[in-house]
C-alpha cells in the first residue's frame, strides 16, 4: 500500500518522477488537452482544519483527472461524533479509491493509514505538510532549474512546514539553513533522522546568517492553526524573524521568496517582499494543483 504521509514515504527517484509528471500535466491543462487517468475513481477528503489551497487543489485536480472528490468536514461526519479512526478508515476505504486527511495530531493520519485499504495522503498535520514541498520544489525548479545543491533558508517557526523542508532536504538534496528562536526550533528527532539520511541542515537563531547567499528564502506564519491563542506571545518571540528587504539583500541577488500561504503581511513577511519582484507565491499556490494531480496519478492510477 502506497501512502503519502511523509515525503520520506517515497524515494528521491519517485519524487523526481512526480515532479516530471506535474510539468507534463500542467502543460496539458494549459493547452486545453484532457488528461483523465482517474475516470471513475473517488477521493475522500477529510478536513479537521480550515483550508483554501489544499482543498481546492485536490478537489479541482481530482475532477480534472476524470474522478470525483468528496469533501468530508469532520464535524459533518460520525468522526466528529467520536466514531473511532480505525473504524472510519476501514469503512471509507471500502468505498473510495484514495483518502486525503488534514488534521491536528500526526498519529491520527498514521492510524488512519494503518487501517485503510486505499492510499492515504497527508494534507497537513501539526507535524508535517509534505504536499506543499512537492509544489514548492516544483515552483523553484520552474524558475531556477534543479534545486539539488542550492541553498534554502527557512526563517521563523520550526513548524510543520519547517519539518517538511527538512525531509525535503533528504529527498531533493538542497542545503537547508534554518533560523528560529530558541523555544521554537524544529523537532530534534525529525531533524536528526533526516541528517542520518544525508540531509544537509544547519540550525541557528541568526536569520542574517541563514539567509547569506541563499537561493530561496521561505517562511510561514508565527502561529499555526490550533495555536491562535499563542499569537501575542509568539509575536514577541519572533520579532527579528521576519523576512524584509534587508534580509532578502543578504541572499543571492536572484534569490526567490516563497510562502505556503496564508500570509500575515507585516509579521513574518514584509508586504514589499511578498508582493515584490522576487516573490513567486502565486505560482507556488497554483502549483499545488499540478503537483498534487501528479501525486494522485502516481498513487491511484493502475499504470
Ligand atoms: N498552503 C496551504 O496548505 O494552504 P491552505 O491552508 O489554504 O490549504
Ligand atoms: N503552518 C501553517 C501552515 C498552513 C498551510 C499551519 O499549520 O497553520
Amino acid at each position: 500500500m502506497n501512502h503519502f504521509i511523509s515525503l520520506l514515504d517515497i524515494t528521491g527517484d519517485e519524487a523526481r518522477y512526480i515532479l516530471k509528471r506535474a510539468a507534463k500535466i500542467k502543460r496539458k491543462l494549459k493547452e486545453g488537452k484532457p488528461h483523465q487517468p482517474l475516470a471513475g475513481k473517488t477521493l475522500g477528503m477529510i478536513f479537521d482544519k480550515a483550508s483554501t489551497r489544499t482543498r481546492v487543489s485536490f478537489e479541482a485536480g481530482m475532477f480534472q483527472l476524470g474522478g470525483h472528490a468528496l469533501f468530508l468536514h469532520s464535524t459533518a461526519t460520525q468522526l466528529g461524533r467520536g466514531e473511532p479512526i480505525e473504524d472510519s478508515a476501514r469503512v471509507l476505504s471500502r468505498m473510495v479509491d484514495g483518502i486525503v486527511i488534514r488534521t491536528f495530531g500526526h498519529d491520527i493520519v498514521q492510524r488512519f493509514a494503518e487501517y485503510s485499504s486505499v492510499p492515504v495522503i497527508n494534507a497537513l498535520t501539526d507535524l508535517t505538510h509534505p504536499c506543499q514541498i512537492l509544489a514548492d520544489v516544483f515552483t523553484f525548479e520552474e524558475h531556477r532549474g534543479s534545486i539539488a545543491g542550492k541553498t534554502v533558508a527557512w526563517i521563523g517557526d520550526g513548524n510543520n512546514m519547517a519539518h517538511s523542508w527538512i525531509n525535503g532536504a533528504v529527498t531533493f538534496g538542497y542545503r537547508l539553513n534554518i533560523a528560529c528562536p530558541d523555544a521554537y526550533c524544529p523537532d530534534n528527532r525529525l531533524l536528526e533522522a533526516a541528517r542520518a539520511l544525508g540531509a544537509n541542515v544547519t540550525l541557528s537563531k541568526d536569520p542574517q546568517a541563514a539567509a547569506h547567499n541563499a537561493d530561496l528564502i521561505t517562511t510561514d506564519v508565527w502561529a499555526s492553526m490550533g495555536q491562535e491563542e499563542e499569537q501575542a506571545i509568539r509575536e514577541k518571540a519572533f520579532a527579528g524573524f521576519h523576512v524584509d528587504k534587508a534580509l532578502m539583500a543578504k541572499a543571492h541577488p536572484d534569490a526567490l521568496f516563497m510562502h505556503c500561504l496564508p500570509a500575515h503581511r507585516g509579521e513574518e513577511v514584509a508586504a514589499d517582499v511578498i508582493d515584490g519582484p522576487q516573490s513567486v507565491v502565486w505560482d507556488e499556490a497554483e502549483n499545488r494543483l499540478h503537483a498534487q494531480k501528479a501525486l494522485l496519478e502516481f498513487l491511484l492510477s493502475p499504470e
